[in-house]
């Protein structure tokens, strides 16, 4: 099948790589000029597990394409896939279509023959219908079909998702796209489940599910929070809520905030939409102000353990949103990071794969270490904020005996509190 995808993002560039590996023509486009030739000279522009391989093997047997011609996208495409950014409205917090209506409108100029156009985007309920009319108003003449086929990789994870993916929801309004969506997904059949549903509950379900995992991190980040009060132990909680079925034993980690370039914007779109239907979305609203506090409280916390602000280090390891990717959106490392400068407090960091994209934008506020132990050389205070595998391995002994003051906050209960403890170290987890 050939595919025409629009964006070279977390969403666009996995999913292109992935599609091609499973022997489809691909062509990605993006308007991001430099973007597209280190794409096509063979530099690949994110992090993602995995990707690297795939994208080259299939960029050199020249079944994926990178161009910046929407034209040259298009030509002979089945399918075009949009991906491209919905950002939060600066002012609303809205999703933010205009990348998504220029697209469009490249589609609408260029479209000479019959295609499926399906928005891979997160998109508000109704955009479905709104780009069927934009595209009608633009060209009368185009043929198409327009349909949701929302994106459910996980960033760090995309390559696995995308090859072993719990379930694929289409939504369509007629049954002529049906086909192009079963040949594209026929490799597939065994291994998942297809759900065709309507165009509006499509869209729906992409954001009702990111709402929902939300939630989820915001219910076991406030239990973490009980614990703290009443010397129970979250972990213990956690585990045994998640031993019943109906609950699930996976997204019960407590943590400093859920982040990312998803669940931040996603809840916002969906508690705006909620209010634009005058449905009251009180969990989603609820949520999204306890993520939001989250962040103050821990700047706090840490904040109360530095005994002299003046000469202490405070070390902090992991930046990135979280663990597997260099993804540094929304993320609350930095964002409590960002907290802790305007107090004035010295920062020693590291993250093992994130560096780059914080630099970008925390400048040079704070230092950059090229390993764990040396963020935590002569430091009073050592922060763990993103859940990177790599800093369980730590070993506390040497820990030891580089820094100033003996003293843990582990936000994502990665270090064993006991063994801490054991080794002279004043611990603090969360929610435990
Ligand atoms: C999410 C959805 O999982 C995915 O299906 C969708 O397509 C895009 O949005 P992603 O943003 O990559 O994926 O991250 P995810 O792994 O879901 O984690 C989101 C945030 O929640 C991270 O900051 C993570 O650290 C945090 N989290 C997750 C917790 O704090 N605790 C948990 O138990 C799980």
């Amino acid at each position: 099948m050939n595919i025409c995808i629009i964006g070279t993002g977390y969403v666009g560039l996995p999913s292109g790589a992935c599609f091609a590996e499973l022997g489809n023509n691909v062509v990605c486009v993006d308007i991001d000029e430099k973007k597209i030739n280190e794409l096509n000279n063979g530099k690949i522009t994110l992090y993602e597990e995995g990707l690297e391989e795939i994208f080259l093997r299939n960029l050199e047997n020249k079944k994926l394409k990178f161009t910046t011609s929407i034209k040259e996208g298009l030509k002979n495409a089945d399918l075009i896939l949009i991906a491209v950014g919905t950002p939060p409205h600066p002012l609303t917090k809205e999703a933010d279509l205009k990348y998504i209506y220029a697209a469009v409108r490249d589609i609408a100029k260029n479209l000479d023959h019959y295609a499926v156009i399906a928005t891979k985007s997160t998109v508000p309920v109704g955009t479905g219908d709104e780009i069927e009319k934009n595209l009608l108003q633009e060209n009368p003449k185009a043929q198409f079909d327009v349909i949701s086929l929302p994106e459910f990789l996980r960033e760090g994870f995309a390559v696995y998702d995308f090859f072993n993916p719990d379930r694929i929801i289409v939504g369509l309004n007629s049954q002529k796209p049906k086909k192009v969506i079963e040949e594209l997904y026929a490799p597939f059949k065994n291994k998942s489940q297809i759900l065709f549903v309507n165009r509006r509950s499509s869209e729906t379900i992409k954001y009702a599910s990111n709402a929902f995992l939300a939630i989820k991190i915001h219910y076991i980040n406030e239990m973490a929070d009980f614990c703290e009060k009443t010397g129970a132990d979250i972990l213990e909680v956690a585990k045994g809520m998640g031993l019943d079925n109906r609950i699930g034993n996976r997204f019960l980690n407590p943590g400093p905030g859920y982040g990312g370039s998803c669940f931040p914007k996603d809840t916002q779109a969906m508690a705006f939409m909620g209010k634009k239907n005058d449905v009251n979305l009180s969990l989603i609203d609820s949520a999204i102000k306890g993520n939001e506090e989250r962040k103050d409280k821990i700047a706090q916390k840490i904040l109360s353990c530095i005994d002299d602000l003046k000469n202490d280090q405070v070390a902090i390891l992991g930046l990135a949103f979280k663990d597997g990717t260099d993804d540094c959106r929304e993320s609350p490392a930095v964002e409590i990071v960002s907290k802790l400068l305007k107090e004035g407090v010295k920062i020693h960091a590291y993250d093992p794969k994130a560096m780059e994209l914080a630099k970008s934008i925390l400048k040079d506020q704070i230092k950059y270490a090229k390993d764990a132990y040396e963020a935590i050389k002569d430091s009073s205070l050592l922060v763990i904020l993103t859940e990177w595998k790599e800093f369980r391995e730590l070993d506390l002994n040497q820990i030891s005996s580089l820094m100033k003051h003996k003293k843990i906050l582990d936000f994502r209960n990665l270090l064993d509190k006991e063994k801490s403890l054991e080794a002279g170290f004043v611990y603090s987890g969360v929610g435990r």
